[in-house]
């Protein structure tokens, strides 16, 4: 089989195992759980639930332990795709090929199913505990969760990001806001896959520097993509960056130099990838892939 068939398949095998964690939607709160499923339905690259069971895998991880934590990093992910898009902050009408949620279902319901999908999400890890019996790594994999999506993650990068439209950047600040808005949640699920089956200690710093690498030259291609492609294309509006005043990779180093650095942090990732005792044919390609992606 291709790359492209694998992904296909381990794309669709993904989204059933996300479909079987979402919240019902019953009860007075069914309009919650409705806005909720309503973007994790949307579809998106999955990304981050991939890398994590690729990471497993690698790893020699053979049980179901990983899949909550599959779809709780899915699900913190959609939540800041959500709140990304609400008028306080990038203020965008299109996420996933879809109208954004506070589009479907107003502002609140925006505010509060971003909420819900992020503390839904340490609900749905901790059903681990149900699946495996190693309950240490399980707590070790849910501290990673925890440190790198919080103020010390993916939020506190958001919160420098959304505070500095309109004004000029250091390298330093880009840097801060790159490193935590975007590979703290790449790095996230390459360490608990690792964490999950059984890696040591030296081998999860590998996945988390590779995280690293990988996230900086996922935004870096998130802003060109934002300049060159077509919002049919890419499933959400482009110049949302330069409609937002933002400082980016792009603008700082040119289209070319941001080109170059994403290849450069790729062919590093690749490298570190390949110095590990073991292999994943699929996660390799899989990096690859990123570079000079459609969308
Ligand atoms: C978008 O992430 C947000 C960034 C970090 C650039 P993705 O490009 O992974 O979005 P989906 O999940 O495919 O929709
Ligand atoms: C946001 O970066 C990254 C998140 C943590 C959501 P962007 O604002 O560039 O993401 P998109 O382009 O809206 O997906
Ligand atoms: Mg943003
Ligand atoms: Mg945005
Ligand atoms: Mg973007």
């Amino acid at each position: 089989m291709n790359f492209e068939d694998k992904l296909a398949v381990k794309t669709a095998e993904t989204e059933k195992i996300l479909e079987s964690y979402l919240p019902e939607e019953t009860g007075f709160a069914a309009r919650l759980a409705e806005a909720m499923n309503y973007s994790m339905r949307a579809g998106g690259k999955r990304l981050r639930p991939l890398f994590l069971k690729e990471a497993y895998l690698l790893f020699g991880g053979e049980e179901k332990v990983c899949e909550p934590f599959m779809a709780a990093i899915e699900m913190i992910h959609t939540h800041s795709l959500i709140h990304d898009d609400l008028p306080a902050i990038d203020n965008d009408d299109l996420r996933r090929g879809k109208p954004t949620t506070h589009k479907m279902y107003g502002e609140a319901l925006g505010v509060l199913s971003g909420d819900a999908l992020l503390n839904f999400a340490y609900e749905t890890a901790m059903q681990a505990f149900s699946l495996s019996e190693d309950t240490g790594r399980i707590a070790q994999a849910l501290m990673i969760l925890a440190e790198k999506t919080g103020i010390h993650g993916m939020l506190g990068g958001q919160s420098v990001d959304v505070m500095n439209d309109g004004k000029v950047l250091s390298r330093e600040m880009l840097d801060y806001i790159y490193e935590h808005k975007t590979s703290r949640l790449i790095e996230a699920p390459l360490m608990i896959g690792a964490v999950l089956a059984g890696a040591d200690e030296k081998e999860v710093k590998t996945m988390e520097r590779i995280g690293y690498l990988t996230g900086i030259a996922f935004q870096i291609e998130d802003d060109i993509l934002d300049i060159t492609s077509t919002a049919e294309e890419l499933g959400k509006p482009i110049h949302s960056d330069e409609k937002n005043h933002k400082v980016t990779y792009v603008t700082l180093r040119g289209l070319e130099g941001a080109k170059e650095d994403a290849r450069s942090m790729t062919d590093e990732a690749m490298k570190l990838l390949d110095s590990l005792p073991v292999r994943n044919v699929f996660l390799q390609e899989l990096l690859e892939s990123l570079i000079g992606r459609k969308r």
